[in-house]
C-alpha cells in the first residue's frame, strides 16, 4: 500500500533552537484512519500544522502523496472549534474551502449537497449558525473539510467541546463518513477511548522534546468494539503507556 502522508526525521521548532518535537517518522497508508493520544502540550497540534505545511520544518520532511487535480485540495483540517461565520448561511460556510480554487457553481452546489447530506444535514443549507447545536456546528465543520474532497483529513481534536452522548454520536458518523469516502485520517485527541475506538492504531506521543514513544495496533471489528474485553484491555495498554510517558517527561524539568 501507499502512503499517503510520509514524515522523515521531521522536527518543528518555534525558536529556531529547540525542538517542540523531532525525529518523526510517520507514515500514513492510503484510507486508513490514524489516532495521536499525548499530554497537552505535547505538540500534537503542531504536528498536523507541519503536515497541513502552515508551519515549515525545522528539520527532516513531510510528504504529501496525492492525485493532483484542480477541484480538490489534498489535505483539509477540522478543529475543536467549527469557527463557523456567522454572516453566512450554513451552505455558504461550507463551500469556504472552495473559493481559493477553480470550481464551477454546479460543481460547488453538488459539493454542499453532498457533503450535507454525508453528515446528516441536508436540510440545513440555508440556516444561520447560531440556529445549531453545537453538535450540529461541528457537523457543518467536518462537511466544510469535506467540501473540498480531500484526500486526507486532519482532526485535531475535534469532538473534545462536545458532550459524551453527542461525541459518542459523532465518532460513529465519522466513521461512517471515513467508510463510505474512503478518506485517510489522521486524528488527534487526548482522549484515550476515542483513540482506540476510533483508529486503526493508535500513535503515542511523548514529550520534551516530543517523539513517537509507542504504537498500538488496533486490530478488532468496529462493530461491538467500544464493549468488547479486548478494547478495554487496549485502552489500558494505552493508559499506561501515557503515564510512562508522563513520568519520563516529568524527570526532564
Ligand atoms: N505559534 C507558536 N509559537 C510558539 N510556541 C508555540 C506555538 N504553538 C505552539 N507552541 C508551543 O509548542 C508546544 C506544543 O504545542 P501544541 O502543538 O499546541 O501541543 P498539543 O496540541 O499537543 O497540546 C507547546 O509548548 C506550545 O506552547
Ligand atoms: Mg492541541
Amino acid at each position: 500500500m501507499a502512503a499517503v502522508i510520509h514524515t522523515e526525521d521531521l522536527a518543528v521548532s518555534f525558536d529556531g533552537e529547540t525542538p517542540i518535537f523531532e525525529g518523526l517518522n510517520i507514515a500514513v497508508e492510503k484510507g486508513e484512519f490514524v489516532t495521536l493520544v499525548g499530554v497537552s502540550g505535547a505538540g500534537k497540534s503542531s504536528f498536523l500544522r507541519v503536515v497541513a505545511d502552515l508551519i515549515p520544518p525545522f528539520k527532516g520532511s513531510v510528504k504529501v502523496d496525492t492525485p493532483d487535480d484542480p477541484t480538490r485540495r489534498p489535505i483539509a483540517m477540522v478543529f475543536q472549534a467549527a469557527n463557523l461565520m456567522p454572516w453566512r448561511r450554513v451552505k455558504d460556510n461550507v463551500t469556504l474551502g472552495l473559493e481559493g480554487i477553480d470550481v464551477s457553481d454546479a460543481i460547488k452546489q453538488e459539493r454542499i449537497e453532498w457533503t450535507l447530506d454525508l453528515v446528516g444535514l441536508k436540510e440545513y443549507g440555508d440556516r444561520w449558525p447560531y440556529q445549531l447545536s453545537g453538535g450540529q456546528r461541528q457537523r457543518i465543520g467536518i462537511a466544510r473539510a469535506l467540501a473540498v474532497d480531500p484526500d486526507i483529513l486532519l482532526m485535531d481534536e475535534p469532538f473534545g467541546a462536545l458532550d459524551a452522548i453527542t461525541r459518542t454520536a459523532l465518532q460513529d458518523e465519522l466513521l461512517r463518513i471515513w467508510r463510505e469516502t474512503g478518506k485517510s485520517v489522521l486524528f488527534v485527541t487526548h482522549d484515550i477511548e476515542e483513540a482506540v475506538y476510533l483508529g486503526d492504531r493508535v500513535l503515542l506521543l511523548g514529550d520534551k522534546p516530543a517523539r513517537i514513544v509507542a504504537e498500538y495496533p488496533v486490530d478488532m471489528a468496529r462493530e461491538g468494539r467500544r464493549e468488547s474485553d479486548a478494547f478495554a484491555r487496549r485502552c489500558e495498554d494505552v493508559r499506561s503507556g501515557l503515564h510512562a510517558a508522563i513520568k519520563a517527561a516529568a524527570g526532564k524539568d
